[in-house]
């Protein structure tokens, strides 16, 4: 029926019910048990990762075990460098948002781990314990960004390369140090390191292009001042944030979003307050863009 269903769509799909949720990108793939997945649902959860960019499930019951055992299924696993990992898990780490807590993990748009050499390929996030209204994440296609400039633009930038850093978020002066991290996710003052990335890269399994942005992370475009760099590079974060670029998932218990960091953005929305968010995540380890 599925599969009847998915050849009147002309999708690909004959294993997984995948809708598209906005008219640009991300998809929702119902019916499934993520803990009980053969090869071939595999290749087709991953296809739709390419090809959506972002995906989401609802419904599922991960333990740290299981979640660990469908990421792995899509490559290996990174370790974050400045997040204490769940006891016993050392792949998994929790995102914890306590009551009185301020700080809120990933408010601001960013892709996972820009400041390192091999930033993330992509993350799954599983809630946990999510609150009834708020603390939603938004998502960008950086694909549809960089397809949408003009092509003055397109040529303006297409050897400028960025240097991020993890100064912002990770560094010892960082406003989460000075506001107070939520202890429950004991992050530790990062050594400020920087490292250089193009702005446009080619993702390295559709081959397609996309900007390359971390606001969160950035520093400068290299060879040049923050001075001379924010402006071009906040008329690019811009364009990339439009609404017609985003889409916004709202959690439940039970939730999982699995986002490709090659070519997307997100956000955390900090719209809580006394109550509590907590999220597992597990992240997959990248490559060096280009
Ligand atoms: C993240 O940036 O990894 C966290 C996103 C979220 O908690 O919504």
């Amino acid at each position: 029926m599925q599969a009847q269903a998915a050849e009147q769509r002309n999708d690909p799909f004959r294993r997984i019910a995948v809708t598209p949720f906005t008219g640009t990108f991300g998809a929702e793939i119902s019916d499934i048990d993520l803990t009980r997945i053969d090869d071939e649902t595999t290749a087709e959860i991953r296809a739709a990762l390419l090809r959506y960019g972002a995906i989401f499930f609802q419904g599922q019951s991960f333990t740290p075990e299981t979640q660990v055992a469908f990421a792995r299924r899509f490559g290996t696993l990174n370790r974050h460098p400045y997040v204490k990992p769940m006891d016993g898990h050392p792949d998994v780490f929790r995102i914890v948002k306590e009551p009185t807590d301020k700080h809120h993990f990933g408010n601001g748009w960013h892709t996972d781990l820009a400041y390192t050499e091999t930033p993330a390929l992509g993350t799954v996030l599983y809630g946990v314990e999510v609150p009834q209204a708020g603390g939603d994440t938004m998502f960008c296609s950086q694909y549809a960004a960089y397809d949408a400039l003009t092509g003055g633009m397109k040529s303006l930038i297409a050897d400028l390369k960025v240097v991020y850093t993890n100064a912002h978020t990770y560094g010892k002066d960082a406003n989460r140090f000075k506001a107070g991290v939520s202890k429950a996710m004991n992050v530790t003052a990062a050594e400020v390191k920087e490292v250089v990335h193009p702005l446009v890269r080619t993702h390295p399994e559709t081959g397609c292009k996309s900007l390359y942005l971390s606001p969160v992370h950035f520093s400068r475009f290299e060879d040049m001042t923050p001075e001379q760099s924010k402006p071009l590079f906040d008329t690019l974060v811009a364009h990339a944030t439009q609404p017609e670029f985003t889409c916004r998932f709202r959690w439940h218990n039970g939730s999982v979003a699995m986002w490709d960091n090659r070519c997307t953005m997100h956000y955390a929305i900090d719209d809580l307050s006394g109550v509590t968010r907590i999220m597992q995540r597990v992240t997959l380890e990248g490559d060096r863009p280009y």
